[in-house]
């Protein structure tokens, strides 16, 4: 129960980055050990103060050395025997924003489950008390253990984070659930522990990426949307707690974690999807560059190379328009678009908004440096139906994502009698 309260403060005190704060990364004995390694350097070049403990199994697998020039700290490897004292044990505790013990092996998951203290990061652990995730990673039968899965429901009960291991052809030859997660999956769900959970409830359906539009078996119309502003804005709901839905079209980037991931490749495809769906959603955006144009009898076989004619002609019949259709039918939905312009931003925002029967646009300029497709950075106008407006400058897609759904929850959370709420950085 103390430990749930002090979790919940901690939470709703930190910022969703790990820019400054102070990371502990426990290591345990096991031949996943090596991952804790990418997983630290994850976090260092996320700003994060990173401290790392192993245990002594552990320091069988991986060098401490490694661990002490990528982490730029010392490496606490026992109570007595290195430069850190135990005192230092202790403060490092105190400072933690976080833990997170990668692996975790059954032996740390029983001590910590009972309250064992008999080695340094099993000591350290009774002394933290900022939000912990546990990440397991053993031989499957070890896993599914009556003894060890009782130990992980009870630090779960105490309040901590339980990252369930993946499932796959392991060390030991085996195959079942034991596998330590891809450090990016863990680095992931780390820092969903610091994100305010302000979405849990919603279900947000997003569109993102490009729809391919067939002019034969083997070519196609597109554009070059790469994705990641819708895929942004579909992590940034998860993160935050939603129930997430994304229709992508093809995109060479990987999906966020924790979504549902549909994959369509045409505009029509799109539009089954979202159309299907949008009546279970509460927040709708179609961040997708939909195609609004195909061919109008695409050929079943390769369209062949003529010698000497006058180029070749395609004829296009226009795709549906699906936020179009969507507003024609949305009731309680928030419903948002994105407008993609080369020219006149803010009237053709205005007047799609209006068109399109939306309660929020953001407009962008494509073409330019630092916004627009393929970009990492974004520079975007969000209009509202009640008329107000925020300018968002150039900044990194997730972080246009965190202002667009601020935004999103002070208009339509106080519509839904929610309380306005500050913005998450
Ligand atoms: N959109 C859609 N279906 C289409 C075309 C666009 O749902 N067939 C959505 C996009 O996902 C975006 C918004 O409508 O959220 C605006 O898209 P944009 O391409 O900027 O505008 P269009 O409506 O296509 O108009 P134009 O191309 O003339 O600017």
């Amino acid at each position: 129960m103390l430990m749930n309260h002090l979790l919940l403060r901690k939470i709703f005190l930190i910022d969703m980055t790990f820019k400054g704060k102070n990371i502990i990364l426990g290591v345990c004995g096991g031949i996943a050990a090596y991952k804790a390694v990418e997983l630290l350097r994850l976090l260092k070049k996320a700003g994060a103060e990173v401290r790392v403990v192993m245990t002594e199994s552990a320091l069988e697998f991986v060098g401490e050395l490694t661990f002490r020039v990528l982490s730029e700290n010392d490496v606490c490897t026992g109570l007595f025997n290195t430069d850190v004292s135990s005192v230092r044990h202790i403060e490092w505790a105190n400072d933690a924003d976080a833990v997170v013990i990668a692996p975790a092996t059954a032996n740390i998951i029983g001590k910590l489950a009972n309250a064992i203290a008999d080695d340094a990061l099993s000591t350290i652990m009774l002394a933290v008390t900022s939000p912990v995730m546990i990440c397991p990673s053993m031989n499957s039968n070890m896993y599914e253990n009556l003894a060890v899965q009782r130990n992980l429901d009870i630090l779960e009960n105490d309040g901590m984070f339980i990252l369930e291991p993946g499932s796959g052809e392991l060390a030991c030859k085996t195959t079942g659930a034991g596998r330590l997660p891809e450090p990016a999956m863990i680095f992931d769900r780390l820092e969903k522990l610091f994100v305010k959970k302000d979405l849990k409830g919603k279900k947000v359906l997003v569109s993102a990426g490009p729809t391919r539009e067939a002019i034969d078996p083997v070519r196609y119309i597109s554009n070059h949307s790469s994705g990641k502003m819708g895929y942004a804005v579909a992590r940034c709901a998860e993160l935050r707690g939603a129930d997430v839905c994304l229709v992508s079209g093809p995109v060479a980037i990987d999906p966020p974690f924790g979504i549902d991931l549909v994959k369509i490749e045409t505009a029509d495809e799109m539009a089954g999807e979202i159309l299907d769906r949008m009546d279970d959603a509460d927040i709708i955006i179609m961040v997708a560059a939909v195609a609004d144009y195909r061919p109008a009898a695409p050929e079943k076989l390769k369209i062949k190379k003529k010698d000497n004619t006058n180029g070749l002609s395609i004829s296009l019949i226009e795709n549906p328009d699906i936020l179009k259709q969507a507003g024609k039918r949305k009731k309680r939905q928030f419903l948002m678009g994105f407008a993609a312009e080369t020219n006149d931003l803010e009237i053709n925002a205005l007047i799609k908004m209006e068109k399109k029967n939306l309660d929020m646009i953001a407009a962008n300029l494509v073409g330019v440096a630092g916004s627009g497709f393929g970009s990492d950075t974004n520079k975007v106008k969000l209009f509202l139906k009640n008329g107000k407006s925020q300018d968002i400058p150039v900044m990194e897609k997730t972080q246009i994502a965190h202002r667009i759904f601020d935004s999103i929850l002070a208009e339509h959370g106080a519509e839904h009698g929610r309380e306005e709420i500050s913005h998450v950085p």
